[in-house]
C-alpha cells in the first residue's frame, strides 16, 4: 500500500522583521529593515498510511500548524516533497480539498447564522455530494450522536460543544480520505470531551478515515493516537507507537497514598500539608532526591519514582516509618509526563 501522505526532507522558512527595541529602534527599523530566517519545520520527513490516526504533538511554536498548512495546500514548502493523495497540495489546491477536511478547535467552519442543516446543503453543493450519500451520512450522524437534534439549531445559538460536535460531522460529510484536526477538544468539559473522542475513533474506524491530530491534552493521545509524531523547534524528534514511547520510562512509576481512611472528606490544604511533610521525610532519607518527586492529585499523594534509582519499597518503608499509610496503589508513568519529559530533553 501506498502512504497517502508523503513528505520527505520539508522545511519552512519564514523572513521575519527583527524589531529593535524602544523609540529609537522603531524608528531605525523605518529605515533599514533587519530580516531574519525563521525556521519553522525543518528537515520533517514523513509517510502516512491509508486510516492511520496520527497525534501530532509538540510545544506550542513547534511547527505543528505550519506542517498540517502544507499538508492542506495553504502553505508551499521552502524546500523538500510532498504529496497528498498522489498530488502536490499547493498546486492542486482545489482538488485537493475535495479529498480532505479540515476542525479547528478555535474557530468554526460553519455558517454561523444558519441552521446546522443548511450549512450542510450548501456543504453539498461545494462538493458535489451524491444525494445518496448526503441521506447516508446524515443517518449515520444519526445513529452515532443523534444529531437531527441540531440540525435546525443556528451555529451562533450552539454551546461550544454541540458547535465542535457539527463542525467534526461537517469535516467528514464529503468522505473526504483523510482529515486534519487542530486541537479539537479545546475548552470543552470533561464529558463533552469524552464524546467527541469517541466520535472521532469511530468515524476513523467505520469510515477508515485517515486523521492527523495535533493536541495539547493528552487524554486524547490515550483515547485516540496509536502513533504519534513529536516535532520540536521545528524538527521531528519522535515518530513511533505510543507504547514504544512509554517503555523508554519503564524505570518511572507514581506511588499514591493515603494517610486517612477518608481523605476524600479532607480539606486540600490539609493535604497538601500532608505531601510537603512526606517530601521533607523522603528528602532527608534520600538526599538526591531528583529521582522523587512529590504531588498531589484529587486527595492522593502521589510520589514519582526512578526505580533504576531508588526502590519503591524503601521509599514506602520510609514514609511508613513516619506516618501509617492508610491506602496506597501504583501507577505506571502516564502520558502526560512522558510527553512533558521528552520535551523537557528527556530521551534525545
Ligand atoms: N506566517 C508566519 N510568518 C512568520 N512566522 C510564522 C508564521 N507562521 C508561523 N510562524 C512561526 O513559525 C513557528 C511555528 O509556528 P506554528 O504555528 O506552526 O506552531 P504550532 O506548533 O502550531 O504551535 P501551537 O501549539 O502554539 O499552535 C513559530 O515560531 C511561529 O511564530
Ligand atoms: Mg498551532
Amino acid at each position: 500500500m501506498e502512504p497517502i501522505i508523503k513528505m520527505a526532507g520539508i522545511n519552512k522558512e519564514f523572513k521575519v522583521l527583527k524589531r529593535r527595541e524602544g523609540i529609537k529602534g522603531s524608528i531605525r527599523d523605518l529605515f533599514s529593515r533587519d530580516y531574519q530566517i525563521l525556521k519553522a519545520v525543518n528537515d520533517v520527513t514523513i509517510d502516512i498510511m491509508p486510516g492511520e490516526m496520527v497525534g501530532y504533538l509538540g510545544p506550542n511554536g513547534a511547527g505543528k500548524s505550519t506542517t498540517i498548512k502544507m499538508m492542506t495546500g495553504v502553505l508551499e514548502p521552502t524546500s523538500g516533497e510532498i504529496l497528498v493523495n498522489g498530488r502536490v497540495p499547493y498546486e492542486n489546491r482545489t482538488r485537493n480539498a475535495q479529498d480532505i477536511g479540515v476542525v479547528f478547535g478555535q474557530r468554526s467552519q460553519l455558517w454561523w447564522a444558519l441552521p446546522v442543516i443548511e450549512s450542510f446543503r450548501i456543504l453539498k453543493e461545494i462538493y458535489q455530494i451524491s444525494d445518496r450519500d448526503f441521506k447516508d451520512n446524515l443517518e449515520y450522524y444519526d445513529a452515532l450522536v443523534g444529531a437531527s437534534e441540531l440540525y435546525h439549531k443556528p451555529v451562533r445559538q450552539m454551546s461550544l460543544g454541540q458547535r465542535t460536535l457539527c463542525d467534526i460531522l461537517a469535516a467528514f460529510l464529503h468522505n473526504p480520505g483523510i482529515v486534519f484536526m487542530d486541537e479539537p477538544t479545546i475548552g470543552l468539559d470533561v464529558s463533552m470531551k469524552s464524546k467527541i473522542r469517541e466520535l472521532v475513533g469511530r468515524l476513523n474506524k467505520e469510515k477508515g478515515t485517515t486523521i492527523i491530530l495535533t493536541t495539547h491534552d493528552m487524554g486524547d493521545v490515550d483515547a485516540l493516537c496509536k502513533r504519534i509524531v513529536i516535532i520540536d523547534k521545528g524538527r521531528m524528534i519522535y515518530d513511533n507507537d505510543i507504547e514504544h514511547l512509554r517503555s523508554y520510562f519503564g524505570a518511572y512509576r507514581t506511588i499514591r497514598i493515603q494517610f486517612d481512611r477518608h481523605a476524600e472528606d479532607l480539606d486540600n490544604e490539609v493535604l497538601k500539608q500532608q505531601a510537603l511533610e512526606a517530601e521533607e521525610w523522603l528528602s532527608v532519607e534520600f538526599p538526591r532526591s531528583e529521582s522523587i518527586a512529590v504531588s498531589m492529585e484529587e486527595k492522593w499523594i502521589q510520589i514519582l519514582i526512578n526505580e533504576e534509582e531508588v526502590h519503591m519499597m524503601d521509599v514506602v518503608n520510609c514514609i511508613q516509618k513516619q506516618r501509617r499509610i492508610a491506602d496506597m496503589n501504583l501507577q505506571e508513568i502516564s502520558t502526560e509526563r512522558v510527553i512533558r519529559k521528552i520535551y523537557e530533553g528527556g530521551i534525545v
